[in-house]
């Protein structure tokens, strides 16, 4: 059976399509055959989205979340069965430069967009993307399952912890008309294409291609490292399934197995080791100015009971998989690159 048949012909809307994940998750859902709209603000200058053939202007609009009337207009116009939201200021970062405007995106922006959605004609369910750093972090060391406390020490964290808050409350609106509601709990994820700054694996790319040492800040820090096309499979079982099966909404953590918990340095080392090098990595200093947690890790036991889903790649395989496509992205186009490494992990499913 075809994963995700029910997927086939259904309208639906990402938020944030013009982002990392948006652009793999709107070639993806091509594959399965879905008709895909996207409501974002305009891609990023050097971004994936922008070296890719992207929506056409009759499924696309470059638009603010925070603007609840021309989402909802877009809502409106579109008819989705579906929505994943994935629209966020999603950088760790870049929260401690903007609080505010953070938290407004994260938390008000997700409201706009999970009241606009049951304007849909069609609307069946709605995908709300969260992070692993929505827990409260206790640094014990132990997995986090999807029960434990909420919070966090960086705006960021905060603002997702937050947006939980709020997504569990709106349950209680889409259950009163049979609307399924999920949030989506993914770890740090890696790929081609991801030039975000002050995210480690696009650094270490940049200085890669520059032939420069590789510079990291934390060497030790343990992060759910996994490859973009995991958490996005994860996603699209729930839209499948969610269609019929509105017990589904719930929240679900979607990390990778836990030998995939590799120290910034052990990443380092393998991206250094893809791409064929084997000089010495340098680490800048090991204290970052800004506090990050040190160890975070996710069990994501409950999506392989409910959903049937796992993770299929290790890290490394992950690392070899992204630095492969920026070396296949020297020869052909940004599109060609998310096709051919789609359909062959379409294949190994
Ligand atoms: N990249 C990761 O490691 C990771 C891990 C866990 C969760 N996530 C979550 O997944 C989602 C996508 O992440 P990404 O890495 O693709 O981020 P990204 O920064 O590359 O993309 C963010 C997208 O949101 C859009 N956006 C931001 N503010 C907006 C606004 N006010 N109105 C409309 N659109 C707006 C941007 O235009 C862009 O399309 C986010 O919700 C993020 O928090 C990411």
């Amino acid at each position: 059976v075809n994963l995700f048949d029910s997927l086939g012909q259904k309208r639906i809307l990402i938020t944030g399509h013009t982002g990392f994940k948006g652009s793999w998750l709107s070639k993806y859902l091509e594959h399965v055959g879905a008709e895909v709209f996207g409501f974002s603000l305009p891609p990023e200058e050097s971004s994936l989205y922008a070296s890719i053939r992207g929506l056409d202007r009759e499924h696309e609009h470059l638009g603010d979340i925070n603007d609840f009337v021309e989402f909802r207009d877009f809502v409106k116009r579109v008819n989705p069965d579906l929505v994943i939201h994935m629209a966020a200021q999603s950088l760790v970062r870049k929260s401690y430069v903007e609080p505010i405007a953070t938290y407004q995106t994260n938390v008000m922006g997700t409201i706009n967009v999970m009241h606009a959605s049951l304007e849909s004609e069609n609307i069946k369910g709605l995908i709300a993307i969260t992070t692993d750093k929505v827990y409260e972090n206790n640094e014990a060391g132990v997995p986090f399952r999807e029960d434990d406390p909420k919070g966090g020490h960086d705006p960021y964290s905060g603002s997702k912890a937050a947006m939980e808050i709020a997504v569990d409350s709106w349950r209680y609106f889409y259950k009163q008309v049979s609307v399924g509601l999920v949030s989506a709990r993914a770890g740090n994820v890696i790929g081609y294409g991801d030039r975000s700054k002050d995210r480690l694996l696009p650094d270490i790319i940049r200085s890669l291609k520059a032939n420069k040492k590789i510079e990291i800040r934390n060497p030790a820090s343990i992060r759910p490292w996994q490859h973009v096309l995991e958490p996005l499979t994860g996603y699209l079982i729930i839209a499948s399934r969610l269609i019929s099966q509105k017990e589904l909404s719930k929240s679900y953590n979607l990390g990778p197995a836990s030998q995939s918990h590799l120290s910034v340095m052990q990443v380092a080392k393998e991206a250094n080791k893809a791409w064929g090098r084997d000089e010495e990595i340098w680490i800048q200093n090991s204290e970052s100015p800004l506090p990050e947690a040190m160890n975070l890790m996710l069990d994501s036991d409950l999506a392989g009971i409910d959903l049937n889903w796992r993770s299929k790649l290790t890290a490394a395989e992950a690392v070899a998989l992204t630095i492969e496509g920026e070396l296949l992205a020297e020869n052909t186009t940004a599109d060609e690159v998310l096709n051919s490494q789609i359909s062959r992990y379409l294949e190994a499913l």
